[in-house]
């Protein structure tokens, strides 16, 4: 019967997608196959929003459509026998928010209709185009200025008429097999100082920075002018203590081992500055999700100590899942079964000159159900203080019981008074607004964040890291040091799906993840790690520990990266601190409208030539040039540097002013 029905269906559809030879037919948009429309948020929906409600634009109602999300893109073959496309646009009234997004249609790679950008509460607008001649038609929803959060992008009453057939492509991208790369050479036995080179601490508080360095082991640490209250254990490279003084201290370490020694200024600011570099860290949720455990920490902890803290990493942050089912008798909230003793293992992390972040929501229950500090923000702040917290990532769900017509202002609110709350505690602890609410990066600062999260949820789907990567540059302006925009954790190594099961490798290419960490770390954003530590393959070992590319993300300036587009790709560039500039070169489809798809296999498997002229970065002159992946001067440039970059890769290059 389910066989009948199915054949059946199939005529149907055959019914309506081709008309009989010669005859003008209608077919209409969401009677085609909606799993060809890729979008980076939901999926769409036959004749619904993007959230399962009806069709409501501006008050107004639709019968029929497809509801999607930007950003959005469908593909499709016209057989050069349509005629018309007809329809309305229009941002759906079902959301909480409003974001800004546009609607576009692209027949043969030209533009040929956008609806402007238009948000919740505007009026649907019509749309009427000529297909005469026309193959092949991209539509495509793009966010509007504002990221790609909350874009709610409904097409209504769309309808073709052709004399054809209307066939969208296959946007599911074919794997490209090339094995996972290592460009990354192994650091050098002689000692080298990574990491950052400015450290911001509140006097007062308790201090503990392990300089990162590499080379043979065992080495030795030193330290001249240390500030008076704090000591350098020349085992370990941990200074600990704590500063009494406001004031800069520009302090030279030394690190030494048989084979030689490097020096480097740390300037320690004890101010009411902190996190002036971005975090680098670990985060338990893309791994494991709810089921996070205290093992499961400890194997980070164990791993960051004894691999990672040479290049620079330091958080181990445990994210929902960690709290008991009721508050005790006074209030407090402790760990669960899986964390008997937060103070014990908070110990135990920072003994290893690591710190440890904790998470939390400002409603009553967290995002994953748990409960949350609502209410006890006070309280919390203090038991993190005692347990020895160093990071907070505050998330927003069930704050909409408390506010459930939020407007800026009222979200802002929960965060300001957390901020609060940590302000009265004797701890430095980094604080993120881990949430991405609308336009957050225009008010994260003031609610004293030191970073907050842009975007949706990442996973480790090439459109979901190119959706919230490549359109970071719309809240580029709000980095600064100590103020970080945050596109959510590295989605490299060994990952869970839907977080928490199914443990798998990531499945973006080598080259996609070699994309991934250098757009994160050319945005000055946060690192902070997603994968599961207790195994770690090589590949991925050379993704976090190349110190070059690190030094990139860690420069002191956090000057906003810049985004240039082009034919062939993407070009984002950030200027550092010694007067050079860090620049990727991205073969990637420059719009995401999926045209390299329509190509075939055949252009995923080449490299894509791509020319950098200095002067469209406001560069005049000679530039010597580094790969930074390889850590290989490629030598001298004038007025332009060429190369070859394979499909969805980079080159991540840093151009030094030839004197
Ligand atoms: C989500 C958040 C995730 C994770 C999760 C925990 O809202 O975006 O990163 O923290 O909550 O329940």
């Amino acid at each position: 019967m389910r066989r009948m029905m199915s054949i059946f269906g199939w005529v149907l559809l055959l019914f309506f997608c081709c008309p009989l030879p010669g005859r003008t037919a209608t077919i209409f948009l969401d009677e085609l196959d909606t799993r060809y429309m890729l979008q980076d948020w939901g999926t769409p929906q036959v004749n619904k929003s993007v959230l399962g409600g009806a069709f409501r634009v501006a008050g107004v109602d639709y019968a029929r459509g497809i509801g999607t999300h930007s950003i959005s893109r469908l593909l499709i073959d016209l057989e050069g026998k349509a005629t018309s496309f007809s329809g309305w646009v229009g941002a759906d009234d079902l959301n909480d928010f409003s974001g800004d997004m546009e609607f576009e249609l692209i027949a043969d790679e030209v533009l040929v209709w956008t609806s402007g950008v238009i948000r919740k509460g505007v009026p649907a607008r019509p749309f009427a185009i000529d297909l005469r001649g026309v193959r092949k038609l991209a539509l495509l929803v793009k966010e509007g200025g504002d990221g790609i959060m909350y874009d709610h992008a409904d097409w209504l009453d769309a309808r073709f008429e052709t004399t054809g057939r209307i066939i969208p492509e296959q946007s599911v991208p074919v794997k490209i097999d090339v094995a996972k790369y290592i460009l990354t050479p192994l650091p050098p036995a002689q000692p080298r100082i990574n990491g950052p080179k400015v450290l911001g601490v509140r006097p007062g508080n308790p201090v503990l920075f392990a300089i990162p360095a590499t080379g043979e082991r065992p080495v030795r640490f030193s330290a001249e002018h240390l500030p008076e209250g704090l000591t350098l254990d020349p085992a370990s490279g941990v200074i600990r203590g704590i500063i009494r003084e406001a004031g800069a201290y520009n302090v030279a370490i030394r690190v030494e081992n048989s084979k030689g020694s490097d020096v480097r200024i740390l300037r320690i600011e004890a101010g009411d500055r902190i996190c002036l570099t971005p975090p680098m860290g670990w985060n338990s949720w893309n791994c494991w999700g709810l089921k996070v455990d205290e093992q499961k920490v400890n194997d980070a902890a164990d791993l960051m100590g004894r691999k990672l803290i040479q290049h620079g990493w330091s958080y181990i942050n445990i994210d929902d899942g960690w709290e008991a089912a009721q508050r005790s008798v006074g209030g407090m909230l402790n760990g669960n079964a899986k964390f008997p003793d937060f103070r014990r293992l908070c110990g135990s992390i920072h003994d290893k000159g690591l710190k440890f972040g904790i998470y939390s929501s400002p409603g009553p229950r967290t995002c994953g159900g748990h409960l949350g500090s609502y209410g006890y923000e006070v309280k919390d702040a203090a038991t993190w203080a005692d347990w020895g917290v160093d990071y907070l990532k505050y998330d927003y769900c069930y704050y909409s019981q408390i506010a459930p017509v939020p407007t800026e202002e009222l979200i802002k609110r929960p965060y300001t008074l957390m901020r609060q709350a940590l302000d009265s505690v004797k701890r430095d602890i980094v604080y993120c607004v881990g949430f991405g609410a609308p336009n957050v990066w225009n008010w994260g600062r003031e609610a004293g964040g030191n970073q907050w999260r842009t975007t949706r949820d990442i996973t480790d789907e090439w459109n979901v890291v190119t959706a919230i990567g490549f359109f970071q540059d719309v809240c580029a302006s709000a980095v600064s040091p100590g103020h970080y925009n945050d596109p959510d954790m590295l989605v490299v190594g060994r990952l869970g799906q839907g977080w928490g099961d199914k443990v798998h490798d990531s499945r973006l290419t080598a080259d996609e993840q070699y994309t991934h960490v250098s757009l994160w770390c050319l945005q000055s954003a946060p690192l902070l790690i997603g994968c599961d530590m207790s195994e770690i393959d090589d590949f991925t070992m050379n993704l976090l520990t190349n110190d070059e590319v690190i030094a990139v993300d860690q420069d002191p300036l956090a000057m906003p990266a810049r985004k240039l587009v082009k034919p062939e790709g993407q070009v984002w560039y950030k200027y550092l601190e010694d007067g050079s500039i860090a620049i990727g070169l991205f073969n990637v489809d420059p719009y995401f409208i999926l045209w390299d798809k329509s190509r075939g296999e055949s252009i995923q498997r080449e490299k894509t030539s791509m020319t950098l002229v200095f002067s469209d970065l406001g560069l005049k002159g000679k530039y010597r040039v580094r790969d930074l992946w390889r850590q290989q001067d490629l030598g001298t440039f004038d007025g332009s540097y060429s190369t070859s970059v394979p499909y969805h890769g980079v080159q991540l290059i840093r151009l030094m002013p030839e004197k």
